[in-house]
């Protein structure tokens, strides 16, 4: 496989496409469709790389919840503490004098980041969240070559 450009066309209902256009023009890029159509295609392959279960990934877990909540925060930190390997950092942002943002980044296999993330959003006083990942290449050390090497990708998925 070569990066090498390849023109295909495709057909498309027109009014699809007028709506298509004006997203393009509204991301900043005004006739650029084929960056719009590559950035389309590079995100439905990251989405189907993040469903495999051993897809090496980096990703972002974003939490809100009610600190008053029982033991809320000692379980989350627990959660942390047990999965520490996979857990890179956390950000808290305290909102307001019950709310609590926290997002935390997660690397490791899909499979165990996904569980770590279901454990925490499914815990009673989190009220809302979300996981977002990219994979990272099927080799763990990548995740050390970010500075150095183009191992990884930028896509997001849910
Ligand atoms: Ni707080």
């Amino acid at each position: 496989m070569s990066d090498e450009l390849v023109r295909f066309s495709v057909a498309v209902p027109e009014s699809l496409l007028e709506r298509f256009d004006r997203l393009v023009a509204k991301r900043g890029a005004p006739n650029n469709r084929s960056e719009a159509v590559r950035d389309l295609i590079r995100f439905a392959l990251e989405r189907d790389e993040c469903e495999d279960p051993d897809a090496q990934v980096m990703a972002t877990l974003t939490i809100v919840y009610d600190h008053h909540t029982n033991d809320l925060k000692d379980r989350l930190d627990g959660i942390q503490h047990s999965n520490f390997e996979n857990v890179v950092s956390t950000l808290h942002v305290h909102l307001d004098h019950h709310t609590c943002l926290e997002t935390i980044i997660l690397k490791g296999s899909m499979g165990v980041v996904k569980d770590i993330s279901d454990q925490i959003l499914g815990m009673k006083g989190v009220k809302t969240g979300g996981l977002t990942c990219t994979t990272i290449g099927n080799d763990p050390a990548c995740i050390h070559q970010q500075g150095s090497g183009p191992v990884h990708s930028h896509d997001v998925c849910r």
